[in-house]
């Protein structure tokens, strides 16, 4: 068998698609113009991409974006003070604080001065709460959100299904644990968690429906770990050395691509996957925090 290909590309484009239809709606409704602030303190090359491509899909979908750049030498009261700003500031509906932030700074604490109602990455403690309770109006983290979309705009409930997460970190494995479990649409899963010190861990992947990696080990899961017509969704972007590329290095997933896709009834490729649904879902986000800000400001009197 070869499996077909999820295109996270295409399905992000429908997702940016449809932002920018609510957005206009939005604007021309209620006068109401998403806005989002994205931070970025230091001078880490791979965030200073991020944080460009973030803000230019955001402008593309109508939202309002802001930049603010700080220096390697940003104290964290500064960085504090940054925060507050942006809580205090009604056009401002999303604020993402790009990770890492500099060594001197404690990016807990800074994640956790963010309004949770502007928390468009979903770090904050309290929204990591409500997800892990099940609530369904939670701004959810963004990766994990997109695979729930990639999985249910290719046709895959994962009601009922036996999902396995290869990885417990707090950005990806346990929010997408939180989400496949919830009692919701995307969710319903059965869902084992597996990390790097569980034993046997190829005897449990060959239990999943579907298989989710993100344990950032480049081509970790072997075609042997996959079972017969699994989905196999690849969240890792590992660069590994290649000197016959000009730059010096290619991008793999977490996945053993080649022998994934002849075991698998679809796959995720790297790049290409999941990797644009994460900025979409960041303008989902984003456009959900405005609705949400927006009504309750008008209900208040
Ligand atoms: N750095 C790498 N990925 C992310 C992300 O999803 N959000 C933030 N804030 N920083 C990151």
């Amino acid at each position: 068998m070869s499996a077909e290909i999820i295109s996270g590309k295409d399905i992000a484009q429908d997702i940016r698609r449809e932002l920018s239809d609510r957005v206009a709606v939005l604007k021309s409704e209620k006068g109401l113009t998403p806005g989002l602030a994205v931070v970025l303190a230091g001078d880490d090359p791979a965030s200073q991409v991020y944080v460009r491509m973030k803000g230019k899909a955001a402008d593309e979908a109508g939202i309002r974006s802001t930049q603010i750049t700080l220096g390697d030498d940003t104290s964290q009261d500064e960085l504090l003070g940054v925060v507050e700003g942006l809580n205090a500031d009604p056009d401002v509906h999303g604020i993402l604080v790009q990770l890492p932030l500099p060594s001197h700074v404690d990016d807990q604490k800074i994640l956790r001065a963010i309004d949770p109602s502007k928390d468009v990455d979903g770090f904050h403690p309290v929204n990591v709460g409500l997800l892990s309770v099940g609530a369904e109006d939670v701004l959810a983290p963004c990766t994990p959100s997109g695979v729930i979309q990639m999985l249910l705009r290719s046709g895959v409930d994962p009601s009922g299904k036996h999902a396995v997460v290869v990885g417990r970190s707090n950005i990806v494995g346990r929010p997408m644990a939180s989400l496949l479990l919830r009692k919701a649409e995307g969710g319903n899963a059965t869902v084992t968690v597996c990390h790097s010190r569980t034993a046997d861990l190829g005897a449990i992947t060959r239990q999943a429906d579907i298989l989710i990696a993100a344990i950032g080990i480049p081509e970790f899961i072997k075609g042997d770990m996959v079972k017969e017509g699994a989905v196999v969704i690849d969240v890792g972007v590992n660069r590994v050395d290649d000197d016959t590329r000009e730059r010096g290095y290619r991008l793999v997933g977490d996945v053993a691509f080649a022998e994934a896709k002849e075991v698998a009834s679809a796959i995720t490729p790297v790049p290409g996957g999941v990797g644009p649904m994460t900025i979409a879902m960041l303008l989902s986000n984003t456009v959900d925090a405005a609705e949400r800000l927006h009504d309750a400001d008008s209900t208040e009197d």
